[in-house]
């Protein structure tokens, strides 16, 4: 089995990696629709965990994430958006989760969170709602894998993209240019068609996507179609 989460992550700098999320799959049959999005050239499987407290919604917890361990050799991304991961972290990875990220506003010791995530072999990325600016990340940027931005206020699928999230994003990659440091950019939220080329132009670089991919038709033909979308916007990249 090739280790896809092993690999150093900007040995590639500039991949562009489409993560189906599946908050918006049938749940009763997702290890064919992680198949079939895989099929459309998906690289990670962003699973989107919810606790009802953090965000106003409630998905699925670790038992699921050791059974999609089984039906994927994908890294499985762990979007956490609960009250009180550092509670949580370890399950996930006992679970299988590859790559964790946790929300700077439910972390009130954000940089030991992040070490402990690395501690466990977890590759460890935080995320920024909406409101929060970049700034606030300053002093952990040099120990994370991947900053997520958010492009909708998390807990449901299906959600309009926020504009905001563009500069956020260039932000991201002008700092990293600057300090010479080496984590990559995902975003998150109302990813579709006529949004990807803009996030991909600013410098994101993982691409969540949830009902673009899962919402209607064949999750493989979606994949295809917004990973070429993002793919030709990276030529235009100025
Ligand atoms: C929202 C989740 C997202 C969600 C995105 O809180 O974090 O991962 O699945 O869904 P779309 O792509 O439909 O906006
Ligand atoms: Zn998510």
């Amino acid at each position: 089995m090739i280790e896809f989460h092993k690999y150093p992550l900007r040995e590639n700098p500039g991949l562009i990696e489409l993560a189906p999320s599946i908050l918006s799959a049938d749940f009763a049959h997702l290890a064919d629709q992680i198949r079939s999005a895989t099929e459309g050239g998906g690289t990670l499987v962003h699973v989107d965990i919810m606790d009802g407290h953090f965000v106003p919604n409630i998905t699925i917890g670790p038992p699921v994430v050791k059974s999609l361990r089984k039906a994927t050799q994908l890294p499985l991304d762990c979007h956490l958006m609960i009250a009180n991961p550092d509670q949580y972290i370890t399950d996930f990875v006992d679970a299988g989760a590859d790559w964790i990220s946790v929300h700077q506003e439910a972390c009130r010791h954000l940089n030991r969170t992040l070490q402990h995530i690395r501690s466990l072999g977890a590759i460890a990325g935080v995320v920024i709602n909406p409101a929060t600016p970049v700034e606030t990340l300053s002093e952990v940027l040099d120990i994370v894998d991947y900053v997520l931005v958010m492009s909708v206020n998390p807990g449901f699928g299906g959600q309009k993209f926020i504009p905001g999230a563009v500069h956020k994003i260039r932000r991201l990659a002008e700092i990293r240019a600057v300090r010479g440091l080496n984590y990559r950019i995902e975003v998150d939220g109302g990813i579709g068609l006529n949004t990807v080329a803009e996030v991909v132009r600013a410098g994101a670089e993982i691409l969540v996507a949830g009902n673009a991919v899962f919402g209607q038709g064949d999750p493989k033909v979606n994949a295809q179609k917004l990973l070429k979308t993002a793919i030709e916007a990276t030529l235009q990249k100025v």
